[in-house]
C-alpha cells in the first residue's frame, strides 16, 4: 500500500507554511508597514485579530521569519521573539520567556518585575536589534492589567531601545488598553482578518495537501468537501485537521487515495480542540457560564438572552455549592469568554438583553467537557 502521508509534519499546528493563500496580500501590508518604520529607525506597532483559525499566528509568524530574512534595516538586523501569552498569562511569565529568548538564565522566582526589566535592557543593549516581539493571546495579558504592553510600546522612552510589538487577539483589545499604548498603536495599526470562504480554504487545503500527501492520493472534490465542513466557522486548523484524520483514516484502511467516506469519519471523529485547550485556563465562574450554556444550548437552542443565561448560571453555581457572582462580574467574564473567541456576544440593547452563542463545537461534547474538568477542580467544593 502506498503512503498518503508522506510529510505529516507540514500539516502540524506549529509548521509556517511558506506561502499563505489568501493572505498573502496582508503579509506583505504588513512586513512593508514593519520595515519601512524600522529601516527608518522607528519601531512599529501592529495588531492583528480575526476569529479562530483565520489565520492569525500563522501570518504573525511569518510575517516575523520574513522581517528576519530581509537583512539589516537602517542601522540594524531585525530579531524576532514569539510569546503565546495564553500559557504565560501574567507580565512576569511573559517578561521571564522574553528574558530567555536573549539567552540569559533567569530563574522562574525571585525576581521582580522591574528587575527583569533592567536584566532584559542589558540583554538588548548586548545586541543592537529591532527587536519585534510578537504576542500571541494577547487578551490573556489584558485580564492580568498589563503594564507590559504599555512598557514594550514605549520602548524608546523606558530605554529600553527599538521594540516593536506583533499583538495577536480574537477581537480588538485596544478599547482595553490605557491611554498611551492605544495611541502607539494608533488608528491604522490594526488588521482584521475575514473568516475564510469555502473557495478560500479549498486554495489553503490544496497547498498544504501539496507539501504534506502523496500526489494523486486526494482530488480536489475530496479537499471542497472538506473545505465545506470547515466553512461555516471560517476555520482553517479545523480544515486542516480534517485533512490530516481524513489521509489516517484512508491510510489505515489501506486505501490508495481519500475518499469523501474517510471525510466522513473523521468529521464524526474530531472537533475544532482550541475550545478544549482554552477552558484550561478559565476561571472556575467562567466554566460554570459555559456549562450553563452548554447545557441549554443542547437541546438544539441556537442562542440565548444573556438574562436567561445568568439565571441558568446562578442555579447552576448554587447546585455546585458556590455563590454566584455579581451581574457585573457576570457581564466581565460573558466579554471575556466572547473576547477569546469561546463564546459569541451580540448586544442590541444594553445588559441583560444581549444574546449568546457557541457555535465552537457540539453542546453535549462542551459539557462532558466542562463537566470532567470541573470535577477535577480544587476549587470546586466536592458534591
Ligand atoms: N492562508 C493560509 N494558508 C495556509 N495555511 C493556513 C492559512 N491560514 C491558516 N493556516 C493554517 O491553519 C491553521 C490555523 O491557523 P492559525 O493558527 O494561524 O489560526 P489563528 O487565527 O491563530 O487561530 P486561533 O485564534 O485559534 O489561535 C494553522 O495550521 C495554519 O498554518
Ligand atoms: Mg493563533
Amino acid at each position: 500500500m502506498a503512503r498518503i502521508l508522506l510529510h505529516e509534519e507540514t500539516l502540524d499546528p506549529a509548521f509556517v507554511p511558506p506561502r499563505l493563500p489568501h493572505r498573502e496580500e496582508e503579509r506583505t501590508r504588513l512586513f512593508q508597514r514593519y520595515r519601512d518604520s524600522l529601516e527608518h529607525g522607528v519601531p512599529h506597532h501592529h495588531l492583528v485579530t480575526g476569529r479562530i483559525g483565520s489565520g492569525k499566528t500563522a501570518l504573525a509568524k511569518r510575517v516575523g521569519a520574513d522581517l528576519e530574512r530581509a537583512g539589516r534595516l537602517g542601522d540594524a538586523p531585525c530579531r524576532v521573539v514569539y510569546v503565546n501569552c495564553w500559557r504565560r498569562a501574567s507580565d512576569r511569565t511573559v517578561l521571564l520567556d522574553l528574558v530567555h529568548h536573549l539567552d540569559i538564565e533567569l530563574p522562574d522566582r525571585g525576581y521582580s518585575l522591574a528587575e527583569m526589566l533592567d536584566i532584559f535592557e542589558q540583554g538588548l543593549r548586548r545586541r543592537p536589534h529591532h527587536w519585534v516581539v510578537i504576542l500571541d493571546e494577547a487578551s490573556a495579558l489584558l485580564r492580568q492589567e498589563t503594564k507590559l504592553i504599555y512598557l514594550l510600546s514605549r520602548s524608546r522612552e523606558v530605554g529600553l531601545g527599538s521594540i516593536s510589538l506583533l499583538l495577536v487577539t480574537p477581537e480588538d483589545i485596544l478599547p482595553f488598553l490605557d491611554a498611551p499604548s492605544r495611541s502607539s498603536f494608533g488608528i491604522t495599526h490594526r488588521l482584521e482578518l475575514a473568516p475564510y470562504g469555502a473557495a478560500d480554504l479549498t486554495d489553503i487545503l490544496a497547498a498544504r495537501a501539496e507539501l504534506a500527501l502523496r500526489p494523486g492520493a486526494y482530488t480536489t472534490e475530496t479537499l471542497g468537501q472538506i473545505a465545506r465542513i470547515a466553512a461555516p466557522n471560517g476555520d482553517a486548523r479545523f480544515a486542516l485537521e480534517l485533512l490530516t484524520n481524513a489521509a489516517q483514516a484512508a491510510e489505515a484502511a489501506g486505501a490508495s487515495s481519500i475518499t469523501s467516506d474517510h471525510v466522513r469519519a473523521a468529521k464524526g471523529s474530531i472537533y475544532p480542540t482550541v475550545t478544549e485547550s482554552h477552558l484550561e485556563g478559565l476561571s472556575t465562574t467562567g466554566l460554570l457560564v459555559l456549562l450553563a450554556l452548554a447545557r441549554r444550548l443542547r437541546g438544539g437552542t441556537l442562542t440565548l438572552t444573556s438574562r436567561l443565561l445568568r439565571e441558568s448560571y446562578g442555579e447552576l453555581a448554587t447546585e455546585f455549592g458556590i455563590a454566584p457572582v455579581s451581574r457585573t462580574t457576570f457581564w466581565r467574564v460573558l466579554r471575556e469568554l466572547d473576547q477569546l473567541g469561546v463564546i459569541g456576544l451580540t448586544t442590541t440593547g444594553s445588559g441583560e438583553s444581549a444574546s449568546v452563542t457557541m457555535d465552537e463545537m457540539p453542546a453535549s461534547f462542551l459539557t462532558t467537557l466542562i463537566e470532567e474538568r470541573l470535577a477535577r477542580d480544587p476549587r470546586v467544593p466536592k458534591r
